[in-house]
């Protein structure tokens, strides 16, 4: 059986854990870790990420949607399998909650090898990199997630490892230091990010299989909530796994999550199944409107109006202004607030649409009129 390690060193430095609590909210899953069955979890992870992890699909068939991507990838696999061959490197791009992390290790699974996780900002020096390297098992998948945040020394190094199987180690200090070639198992890398512009172009041109994960339609969410209620073992009515995901931002992390709150109200409620009044009034409690949106969202969209006149407003005061890191805004509540056409990105920043102020019903004239009116 392949087995599932998280790779050393998970050691954080304090930017890290302050980093890592800010989007703790966000990626939940994505700790080092979160899915390693073995000793090795770690001690950040909360027990909602062990829910998490009991309903990560296994298998190429368990995960649903993506069906482009997923038809692709299972051809690669088997090709790769036949010739027993380490498979190419895959690059993993797409907004946080939508797969990556369980595709890399489905990957694995299929590809029958072995699966070491880490995170880009755990490898502190390049000689956490040539540990890892240097002790995997042949063909093992090498999942390094946040690979946007990798250091340039392990960059580089990662470049000849991808491209040669081989790694560079510096010997020696001063004049006297040479370089040793070392040979690697074949492996194959998987990077996955949130933010494929901030990945240099020499790191992605290595990558043989890029993979864009967009946001999951209404009917593959119905369908990755039904098969999560047969995990918990809980009913849950048609009707209400429809509203429930037309609520999830296409995210099968906010699905689950919602699934998991509403499994709380049907209990607190004495309900057998999870209907849709239950959902009704649950998304009601939780503040969630038919969009999606939570109130954090819509105090997005209400700031840029207000404060801003509907924008243009640049990132970084946005982000301010609600009290959140520009990642968190780029990253996490962006990426859907554009999908859904509610806020649009201009070169001078950021601005709303018509369909926001329809959506918060508020009139154009509340923000005050863009241009001084003169009667
Ligand atoms: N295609 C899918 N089918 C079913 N469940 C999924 C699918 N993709 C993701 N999930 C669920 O959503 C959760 C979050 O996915 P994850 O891979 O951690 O997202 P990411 O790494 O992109 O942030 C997982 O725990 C898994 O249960
Ligand atoms: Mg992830």
């Amino acid at each position: 059986m392949a087995k599932i390690r998280q790779a050393r060193p998970p050691v954080q430095t304090d930017r890290e854990a302050s980093n890592a609590e800010q989007r703790a909210f966000q990626t939940a899953a994505d700790k080092p870790g979160a899915a390693a069955p073995s000793g090795l979890a770690h001690p950040e992870i909360r027990a909602e990420d062990d829910a998490e992890g009991m309903l990560r699909p296994r298998s190429l068939n368990e995960f649903l949607g993506q069906r482009a991507l997923k038809e692709n990838l299972g051809i690669f696999i088997k090709a790769a399998r036949e010739r027993k061959e380490a498979l190419d490197h895959l690059f993993l791009i797409g907004p946080p909650g939508l797969g990556k992390t369980t595709l890399a290790q489905v990957v694995a699974g299929e590809l029958g090898v072995d699966f070491v996780h880490t995170i880009a900002p755990a490898m502190e020096k390049a000689k956490d990199l040539v540990g890892i390297l240097t002790s995997v098992t042949d063909k093992t998948v090498f999942f390094i997630d946040e690979i946007h945040r990798l250091k340039p020394a392990i960059e580089e190094m990662l470049y000849i490892a991808m491209e040669d199987y081989e790694i560079d180690w510096i010997i020696g200090q001063g004049p006297g230091a040479r370089t040793m070639r070392l040979p690697i198992k074949p492996f194959t890398l998987i990077g996955a990010t949130t933010k494929a512009g901030n990945v240099a172009s020499p790191l992605i041109s290595r990558f043989g299989i890029t993979c864009h994960f967009s946001f999951y339609e209404q009917a593959d969410v119905e369908d990755i909530v039904r098969r999560s209620a047969g995990i918990f073992k809980v009913k849950i009515d048609d009707d209400a796994a429809a509203r429930l995901a037309k609520s999830s931002r296409g995210t099968p992390r906010v699905v689950n999550r919602l699934l998991r709150r509403m499994r709380d109200f049907a209990q607190a409620w004495h309900e057998q199944t999870i209907t849709k009044k239950v959902v009704e009034e649950g998304l009601k409690r939780l503040e969630i409107d038919e969009l999606g949106l939570e109130r954090h969202d819509r105090d997005i969209l209400r700031m840029i109006i207000e404060r801003y006149k509907g924008g243009p407003v640049g990132a970084e005061t946005l982000a301010i202004s609600i009290g959140e890191s520009i990642e968190t805004l780029e990253d996490y509540y962006e990426p859907f607030l554009i999908q859904a056409g509610l806020i649009q990105r201009t070169p001078r920043g950021r601005m709303v649409t018509a369909l926001a102020y329809e959506h918060l019903k508020l009139s154009r004239d509340r923000a005050g009129p863009e241009e001084p009116r003169l009667f």
